[in-house]
């Protein structure tokens, strides 16, 4: 079932209110931007590529949109409290998503330090620093909020060849679910999802920063086979509909693709309870 039936309207939701999102500068971030300025919020692009966050959020405002570009490196945790900064000047920011993301492909002991290292710092610190600089304001403006950590079905789902991302979205998904009861605990009226898509049409193989493992003609043609995977995938603009319908919604786990996701959701749940060892697949994101 598709939360878009459900009756909330997202506008109702999350039109007046202001987003800040990473990584918005291109992919399902820019998706998610253009998204949230359709519904009438106010966007903050914070992107570590300065041009492309400045390019989405010209196109926003030309659009009608108020918008901000806002370069942030998120591995950088004083970046991302002058992020934070810079946004709340605009109002009580009432969204934000931890967006940016970076992948890699090949086996684990292979894996260069400085990969493991830069996916982690990305896609799992780059997180936490959203949520460490932007949760005390949330509170602080007394307001309703929602944060949105973009995890994957490589969250749930395991795949061969891809284990430092597997391992991050592993870990983003476990720092939502935390966050998630931390914020019950303390009363804050803050509302946390997690993102989970499958195949996405972005270039997010094609992103610059990875360092290639030894044979570097076989992580190309592993690349081609993600690159080939990612085409059959939903849009941006389809991944961030769906996605802001099922948050409007309620929902804590964010499927841009219902049936794909709760499909592994359920195979993962039943491999857990039959103790089943996972088998060599190479075919998800
Ligand atoms: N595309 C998919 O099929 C897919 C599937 C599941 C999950 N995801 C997740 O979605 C998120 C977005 O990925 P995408 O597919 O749009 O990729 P993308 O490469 O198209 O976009 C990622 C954006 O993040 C930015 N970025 C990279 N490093 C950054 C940093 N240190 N600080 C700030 N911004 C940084 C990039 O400049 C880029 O604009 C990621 O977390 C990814 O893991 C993507």
């Amino acid at each position: 079932m598709s939360a878009a039936t459900t009756g909330t309207r997202p506008e109702d939701v999350f039109a007046g209110g202001l987003a800040v999102i990473t990584g918005a500068g291109g992919g399902i971030g820019e998706g998610l931007a253009r998204h949230a300025g359709g519904l009438g919020m106010k966007v903050v692009i914070a992107d570590v590529d300065a041009s492309n966050a400045d390019r989405v959020a010209r196109s926003l405002m030309e659009e009608g949109t108020q918008a901000w570009a806002v370069p942030t490196d998120v591995r950088d945790p004083d970046q991302v409290e002058a992020l934070a900064e810079a946004a709340f000047a605009h109002g009580p920011v009432t969204l934000l998503v931890n967006n940016a993301g970076v992948e890699q492909l090949g086996l684990l002991w292979d894996t260069p330090l400085e990969n493991w290292r830069r996916i982690l710092d990305i896609n799992v610190s780059g997180v936490f620093h959203g949520i460490r600089a932007f949760v005390p304001r949330m509170i602080a403006s007394g307001g309703a909020a929602a944060i949105w950590n973009v995890a994957s079905v490589a969250a749930v789902k395991t795949i061969s060849g891809q284990a430092p991302y597997i391992a991050s979205k592993h870990a983003v998904l476990g720092m939502t679910e935390a966050l998630k009861v931390d914020l019950e605990r303390v009363g804050a009226p803050i509302r946390v999802s997690a993102v989970l898509p499958a195949a996405v049409r972005t270039g997010i193989f094609d992103a610059t920063g990875m360092v290639d493992t030894g044979d570097v003609a076989s992580a190309e043609q592993e690349r081609e086979t993600m690159r080939r995977l990612l085409a059959t995938g939903l849009t941006p603009a389809e991944a961030a509909a769906e996605t802001f319908a099922q948050a409007a919604a309620g929902a804590f786990y964010l499927l841009p693709q219902p049936e794909t996701g709760a499909g592994i959701m359920r195979e993962r749940g039943e491999q857990l309870i039959a103790r089943t060892a996972p088998v060599e697949r190479r075919t998800a994101v």
